[in-house]
């Protein structure tokens, strides 16, 4: 399995897969992979003839030293899962210094106000340092296609925006998100929570789909209401937002379209570790 950590080393490896008409897949993570990574993984290796899995701690991304500090790193653990999935991937695993030099910081995008909301709400300056990583990876691979999770919902549209905006043209492929089975969303994050807390936040899925179920028949608001007291009445769990918004601009909702796709947001702190999910409403 070729493992790589400069950008010379890997652009050199493609442009030789390239001379053979072989098209190229990157999927990009932050490593300590689960079952949620390997889905995009199994997916990439359905559609493109050469995989690239990218693994990198993007420092530029987190609001909170603490959280970057805590983020678990795993890379021998990841080469033998990756190796289960397939044995040809390109393993791209470039160092802090590689990527950023000594100049660690991110572009300021606007991605047309995608990032005001949610996440961008709560985490200044995080989709700038995605935005900044993922435009590398992207130019530095140049792959057909690059997947993302959509359990990242909001990233997803914002990376769909920024490669609309530098007029890149690697087609962006949306998954599903992959669950355990009492429907806690998948996370590098859940490995840091306590056995039960991490039961408990199956509460979360089901929330979600609580509030699915009522979309038909209550109004936004009475939904956001509902769903602020069960987390109230929660011990373990946190509720930091909730939010229905239109699928495309990612705005909240004012009066439902019937034309029109809505998504539930949330994310809740469990113990410290924040979670996020979202399903779709329609
Ligand atoms: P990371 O959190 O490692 O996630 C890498 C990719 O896996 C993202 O596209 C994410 O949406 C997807 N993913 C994570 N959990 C998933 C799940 N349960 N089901 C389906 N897909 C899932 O997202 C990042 O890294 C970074 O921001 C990155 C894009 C790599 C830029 O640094």
């Amino acid at each position: 399995m070729p493992v790589f950590d400069t950008k010379k080393e890997l652009k050199s490896f493609l442009q030789k897969e390239r001379s053979k008409n072989h098209t190229v897949g990157l999927v990009p993570t932050m490593g300590a992979l689960h079952n949620g990574h390997l889905s995009l993984v199994k997916a990439a290796s359905k559609q493109s003839d050469t995989i690239v899995v990218s693994i990198f701690v993007n420092p530029t991304q987190f609001d909170k030293k603490d959280d970057l500090a805590k983020y678990p790193r795993n890379l021998a653990q990841d080469i033998q899962l990756l190796k289960t999935v397939n044995p040809e991937i390109v393993v791209f695993t470039p160092s802090v210094e590689e990527i950023y030099g000594d100049n660690l910081i991110s572009e300021s995008y606007g991605f047309d106000g995608l990032d005001a909301v949610m996440e961008g709400k709560f985490r200044s300056g995080h989709f700038d340092g995605v935005g900044t990583i993922v435009e590398l990876f992207l130019k530095t691979v140049a792959p057909d296609k690059a997947y993302f999770g959509e359990k990242d919902f909001q990233q997803l549209q914002i990376i769909r925006k920024m490669v609309e905006l530098k007029q890149l043209s690697t087609q962006i492929i949306g998954c599903p998100i992959e669950r355990e089975p009492h429907g806690l969303a998948m996370s590098s994050r859940n490995e840091r929570l306590s056995k039960a807390t991490r039961m408990e936040a199956g509460f979360i899925y089901s929330t979600l789909q609580a509030a699915k179920s009522k979309f038909g028949t209550e109004s936004a608001k009475d939904i956001k209401d509902w769903v602020t007291v069960q987390f109230a009445q929660n011990e373990l769990l946190e509720l930091e937002y909730f939010e229905i918004s239109e699928e495309t601009t990612l705005a909240p909702i004012q009066e439902k379209q019937a034309n029109k796709k809505y998504r539930a947001f949330i994310a809740v702190y469990a113990e410290d570790v924040r979670l996020i999910d979202n399903l779709r409403l329609n």
